[in-house]
């Protein structure tokens, strides 16, 4: 019978599935089905810090107790804002009581926010690591990209600081040199990044001529972004990739462990499927390393890595050049 142990983040996790950031972590009753379910680790649902900002400066505003207090505005702002951050911390507290898996903390945070001062508080409540979910849509037309990549440098090195637990950082895929980014996150001591968010996008209906948000889950065929850059860079950094997007099937959890991924990261899937789809996957992971006589996941972990092949230039090729010109499909 095949292990399907794995380390990450120098977490042991009995299987690389982890239930990603979202509304299947958002309370302990769903942690608890995740971990019934049988999965390998939990990355609760994040802590958005513009959110707790706006939530409580409009608890404030709509109370209106500061027109009679004044003096009272900036208590009443900071009162409102620890309830916010509390009822996330005993989400953490309350599920390291009661789940045996690791539990992996995610904030959303801004460069010089005030997460960096709560982030401590989250390792108080035990959290297994810290996961950092960061993203800025690059739409400031002031601001070229050496300034956005040293935004990332800088939030990373800020946490690597404070964070004295396992810390990573999860990410989008719109950098014009993601493999250089890679490589300083790791002269900063990172322990593992996440490739790839999927983030909410904006749409257009064309009925109302109005606003609505595109496809919120992903579809199975978009893995592959992800598994390009876990198989060009797994080998080259010290820190672990998991991969993320799109990961539906164990043919797929294969695909990514082959590339070099320590771990995986689902939420669409389960989202869809339900969580019986974890089952599903384990028994078609087990299943293809027992075909090929695999007994653990290190027997072939990173075997497909763009260092370990023949032919390195098949995981940069971009242009369809001979399926165009009639030629062998490839
Ligand atoms: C409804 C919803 C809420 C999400 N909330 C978060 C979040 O709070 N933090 C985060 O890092 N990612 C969040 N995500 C992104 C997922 O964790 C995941 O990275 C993304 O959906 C891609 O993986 P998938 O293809 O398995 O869905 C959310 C996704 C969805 C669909």
């Amino acid at each position: 019978m095949a292990d399907l142990s794995t380390k990450y983040l120098g977490l042991n996790l009995k299987n690389p599935i982890i239930v990603g950031s979202s509304p299947l972590t958002a309370t302990l009753d769903s942690l608890k089905k995740c971990e019934d379910a049988g999965v390998g680790a939990v990355v609760l649902k994040s802590i958005f810090e513009e959110q707790i900002e706006g939530e409580s400066d409009a608890a404030v505003d709509d109370s209106q107790e500061y027109l009679v207090h004044a003096d009272a505005y900036g208590f009443m702002k900071n009162s409102s804002k620890e309830r916010a951050i509390d009822e996330h911390l005993t989400l953490l507290e309350n599920a390291k009581k009661s789940l045996q898996i690791p539990v992996i903390a995610s904030i959303n945070c801004r460069e010089n926010g005030s997460w960096i001062e709560y982030i401590n508080r989250f390792i108080a409540c035990g959290a297994d690591a810290i996961e950092l979910n960061h993203y800025i849509v690059a739409a400031d037309r002031d601001v070229d990209g050496s300034a956005i990549e040293k935004n990332y440098l800088s939030l990373v090195k800020a946490a690597r600081k404070k964070v004295s637990i396992p810390l990573s950082l999860k990410m989008g895929s719109s950098f014009s040199s993601l493999s250089n980014l890679l490589l300083k996150f790791d002269q900063l001591s990172i322990d593992g990044v996440v490739l790839f968010n999927r983030f909410y996008s904006p749409d257009i209906d064309t009925k109302n001529l109005s606003f609505t948000s595109a496809h919120m889950l992903s579809s199975e065929d978009e893995y592959a972004q992800s598994l390009r850059w876990t198989a060009l860079m797994s080998e080259e950094l010290r820190y672990d990739i998991c991969a993320s997007t799109g990961i539906y099937t164990g043919e797929t959890v294969v695909k990514q462990l082959l590339a070099g991924a320590k771990a995986v990261q689902l939420c669409s899937a389960l989202m869809k499927h339900g969580l019986t789809r974890v089952s599903k996957i384990t028994a078609e992971v087990s299943s293809w390393m027992d075909a090929h006589e695999f007994t653990q996941i290190s027997d072939f972990n990173g075997q497909l890595a763009q260092e370990r092949i023949a032919d390195p230039s098949r995981w940069e090729r971009t242009q369809y050049m001979r399926t165009i010109m009639g030629g062998k499909k490839d």
